[in-house]
């Protein structure tokens, strides 16, 4: 009787595999980083082989640390960095170019002769994204037109275009299975978000001929068996989710008004919504969470660019401190912020503000500021960030939240968490697993094979190590909110 599912997590700096025993508990696990390329300033690429060889070694190693074989799983779940795009040949398997990472700009110019032609209502009211080249649609687009005859081919149905889940389903099924799930597809600018299918008015912008399309299919469901590697074969693919999506449905954050924020190099924020999508009036998108049984479930999502990534940045950039880990002690070395704001818009900012020539600022400067007070503002620039998302999805929703789920590395730091309650006035609930991408991934596959029998059985598995309930006084981070607002204005000057 199988006694595991397998959860790939294809991430953007690394591949991670975790072995989930039927409470939900890891019971092996691996992480292989990969080489990212920069060929031309704001570009960004991964090779194709990369992630696939990852992706295979550390399913073999998470499995044999946990001492089990293929016949003792009952299904694999794959997650993924979701917007990444790569285009292979159908016959041979090979890659036609490296993966476009979603941080990739190189489509920016195409993006704005999109929005001067008018037409970002229109995408924007079909699959709830903004014309922006962080989605999959204006990669591909550039694909088909940069190597050579690749759109006559596409045309022709000789060649596949896939987000890395659609790659990896590929590559475990020996390229029997082209197909991807609703929550990826609907990162592409390219899926009618009510119909759950490719549009084709939105393909006859971008001149991208269907054939080169997979197949859109619910998020929990079989998609194939692994045949490629010896070691899984026979294994069934159950489940496929993008990784924020997969984040949110491994928090249990399945009715309207419920909420999960991941803690990574950035912050992803996504709200469920029901069964139907919010438009947004203050810049979030509007995404598919997951569709089960044919039902679609969608979300409102935010993303802070610079989150952890922050806290880097102190370490490499400035050199305050030698490990990342040292920030929570050199913070507590100030008992405020001393009126030092920090707004890290390195790379422009995300949600609400949308501004792509946003730089980073530090306010408030004195004679007395050290690096504490520095090191302080960093760590409250993510709470801060992260609240005005917030603000905005429940300006959009009209929901008040009634707390909020956090996951990813920087939620092991107390303190931040404690902000972060005192910032938004709500419960901020730690989980006892963290691992929740993975965990959201497991039980999508595990639920399509019958490990779990239904959602109420998994919700029952979702357990708080720690909540944070709001202790500051309402008067102080009223003005902390509004020292932020001040310095987050003086970015865009
Ligand atoms: O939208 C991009 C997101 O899916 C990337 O996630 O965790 O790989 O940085 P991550």
């Amino acid at each position: 009787m199988p006694r595991c599912v397998l959860a790939l997590d294809q991430g953007t700096t690394s591949s991670r595999a975790i072995v989930f025993d039927r409470r939900g508990r890891a019971r092996g696990s691996a992480q292989q980083e990969f080489a990212q390329h920069f060929p031309q300033p704001g570009w960004v690429e991964h090779d194709p082989r990369d992630l696939w060889e990852s992706t295979r070694r550390t399913a073999l190693a998470a499995l044999a640390e946990a001492n089990l074989t293929a016949r003792d799983v009952a299904a694999l779940g794959l997650t993924n960095q979701r917007e990444t795009t790569l285009l292979w040949d159908r016959r041979t398997g090979r890659p036609l170019h490296r993966a476009i990472v979603w941080q990739d700009r190189r489509t920016a110019g195409l993006c704005a002769k999109l929005k001067r032609a008018g037409l970002e209502p229109l995408f924007r009211e079909k699959t709830g994204l903004l014309l922006d080249p962080y989605f999959s649609g204006t990669k591909l687009a550039w694909l088909l037109d940069h190597v050579p005859g690749a759109r006559r081919r596409a045309g022709r149905g000789e060649l596949a275009f896939g987000t890395v889940d659609t790659w990896l389903l590929w590559q475990l099924t020996g390229g029997r299975v082209h197909a991807t799930d609703v929550s990826n597809a609907s990162r592409t600018l390219l899926l009618n978000l009510r119909t759950a299918d490719w549009d084709p008015e939105l393909l006859k912008i971008l001149h991208i001929p269907r054939e080169v399309l997979p197949e859109v299919r619910d998020s929990s469901g079989l998609f194939g068996e692994v045949t490629s590697v010896p070691a899984l074969r026979g294994v069934p693919i159950g489940g496929i989710a993008g990784d924020q999506q997969a984040a949110l449905f491994g928090q249990a954050c399945w009715r309207p008004g419920m909420a999960k924020n991941t803690y990574g190099t950035g912050c992803f924020l996504l709200l469920h919504t029901g069964d139907r999508p919010v438009a947004s009036k203050n810049n979030l998108l509007t995404t598919i969470a997951w569709r089960l049984g044919g039902k679609i479930e969608y979300a409102l999502e935010g993303s802070v660019f610079i989150g952890g990534a922050v806290v880097q940045w102190l370490r490499d950039g400035l050199g305050v401190i030698a490990r990342s880990s040292d920030v929570e002690k050199l913070a507590a070395t100030v008992p405020d912020n001393g009126g030092v704001y920090l707004v890290p818009a390195f790379a422009g900012l995300g949600a609400p503000h949308w501004d792509a020539d946003a730089r980073g600022i530090v306010t408030g400067l004195t004679r007395g500021s050290t690096a504490g007070h520095l090191a302080r503002a960093a760590l409250e620039s993510i709470a801060y960030q992260s609240a005005d998302l917030l603000g905005a999805m429940q300006a959009d929703c009209g929901h008040k939240l009634r707390e909020l789920r956090v996951d990813g590395g920087a939620t092991v730091n107390n303190a931040l968490m404690q902000f972060q309650s005192d910032l938004l006035r709500v419960p901020v609930v730690r989980p006892r697993t963290t691992e929740t991408t993975a965990l959201g991934a497991a039980y999508l596959a595990g639920l399509a094979v019958g490990f779990w029998k239904n959602r109420a059985e998994i919700a029952a598995l979702w357990s708080a190590d720690r909540t944070f309930r709001p202790s500051a006084n309402p008067a102080r981070v009223k003005r902390l909110r509004a020292g932020w607002q001040a310095a987050v204005a003086r970015t865009k000057a």
